[in-house]
Parts: C-alpha cells; structure tokens; sequence
C-alpha cells in the first residue's frame, strides 16, 4: 500500500498549522519525520488519519492512488491506515484484551480468539509489557513508557499496512526505548508496512534503518535526506 500526502493544508481552530506537506511512503519503506516542538507533526499525523477537529483547506491525501480526504478515520483504518498517538488517551473500564479484539474483528481479522490470545501474548512478552496490564483498562494509571507499549501492541496485532507512529520513543527509558524500535524492526520483517516515524530525538534512530529523514519547520518540510540528516541535526540542532 502506497500513502501519498499531496500539498497539504491543515487548520486547527481557524489558524494554519500545516502550510502544505507532501510526502510519499511506500510499502516496507520507513520514513522518519523530524521537527522541533509546535512545527506541526502531530497535526500531520492526527489529520492523516481524519481528526474531526483538523480540518484539510486544501491537497489531497491519497491511498493506493484514491483519495481518502473525505474518508472517516474508520474507513482510513479499515482501508489499513494506522496512527499510534503521541498521547494515548485512558479509558476507563474498556479492558485492553476486548479493545484489541473488537478493533481486529473490524478490520477483518477472523482468527480463533484463543489464537488471537496466544499472539496478544506473546507480542506483549516481547514489549517486556507485564501480563497483569493487559487485564486491565486500557492505559488507565499506565506510566507514559506503557501507554507507549501499549500501542505498539496494537500496531503489532493490527497489522497495518501504513503505521504513523507520533513519537514512539518519548518519555521512554533507555531500555524501553530499544525494545520499542526492536518490535518496530520485527514488524517491518514479518510484514510490508509501511511506516511514517516522528520523532525529534535520535536515539531511537540507532537501533533502526530508515530509508527517507524529512524534517518540519514551522508547518514546512525544510530539508529531506537520507541518514546523513540526523548526524547534522544531532550536531546543530534545528535553528539551521
Ligand atoms: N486545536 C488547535 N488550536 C490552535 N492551535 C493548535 C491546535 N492544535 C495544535 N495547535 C498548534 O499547532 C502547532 C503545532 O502543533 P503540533 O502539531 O502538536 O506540533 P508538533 O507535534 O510538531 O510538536 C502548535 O503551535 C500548537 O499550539
Ligand atoms: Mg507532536
């Protein structure tokens, strides 16, 4: 599956935070978003995916060559679209197990429950996730490295075919940090997902290989590269 981002405009409450993105991700590919804080990434992502409160003033946002910009966030999912948030929200009383098996019953999955069972398990042992969280309701009382978990689980059970993963690695410990980008890389072996990182550390980048750095200033793509971008952005920062 191929996301095309085409011009983008996004206003939130009447003011232009996008001011004309485009971006291409293929199958398999991994792209790395990059910005200082407020440039606008987490507005690209939650509109890419239809937040009702973004609204698109123009561009389009394409899967597979169709437009998806008038599509609801559910058909985005369905058609295999996926957005992991920068901050998860808590529900309180929806346990984790029923959240993740009513989401893949809507996205088609019809495996056994107990196999589904065996897999939520296992993903979550290679999260270093505790079995006792997952009884429990979803991120409710979690600290910000499981809440962060957590939705990689989704992601690995889900099986999108393009993720948008909002800053993965913040809040994390060191640790945490390298399992997340581990279950990452073995998602991107075991499947042809395509992936749209944001981040604005680079540490995350270590354990990883991605193909494409695009970096966001002020609701722009300023600079686009190759891993050679996140030694100079390590070094300088972003004011350059
Ligand atoms: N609903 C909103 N109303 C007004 N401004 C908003 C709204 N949502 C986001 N913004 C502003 O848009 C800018 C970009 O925010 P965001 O997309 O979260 O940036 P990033 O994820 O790159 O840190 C920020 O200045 C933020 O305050
Ligand atoms: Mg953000």
């Amino acid at each position: 599956m191929r996301l095309e981002i085409e011009n983008l405009h996004i206003n939130a409450d009447e003011k232009e935070i996008v001011k004309g993105v485009s971006l291409k991700i293929g199958e398999g590919e991994l792209h790395v978003l990059m910005g200082p804080n407020g440039s606008g990434k987490s507005t690209l992502a939650k509109a890419v995916m239809g937040h009702p409160l973004l609204s698109v003033t123009s561009g389009d946002i394409r899967i597979d060559g169709k437009s998806i910009r008038n599509a609801r966030p559910d058909e985005r999912a369905r058609l295999g679209l996926f957005l992991e948030f920068q901050n998860p929200a808590e529900i309180e009383g929806l346990g984790i197990i029923s959240f993740l098996n009513t989401a893949r019953g809507s996205l088609g999955n019809s495996m056994h429950f107990r196999d589904f069972m065996k897999e939520v398990k296992e993903r979550s042992a290679g999260l270093a996730l505790k079995e006792e969280l997952i009884g429990r309701s979803l991120n409710h009382g979690f600290s910000g490295g499981e809440k962060k978990k957590v939705e990689v689980l989704q992601m690995a059970v889900l099986k999108p075919k393009i993720a948008i993963l909002d800053e993965p690695d913040s809040g994390l410990d060191v640790d945490s940090v390298r399992v997340i980008a581990e279950n990452i890389n073995r998602l991107r072996k075991e499947t042809s997902m395509g992936i749209l990182l944001i981040t604005h550390y680079s540490r995350i980048l270590n354990y990883m290989e991605p193909g494409f750095i695009h970096v966001m200033k002020d609701g722009r793509i300023v600079k686009e590269g190759g891993r050679e971008l996140i030694k100079e952005i390590e070094e300088r920062g972003y004011s350059e």
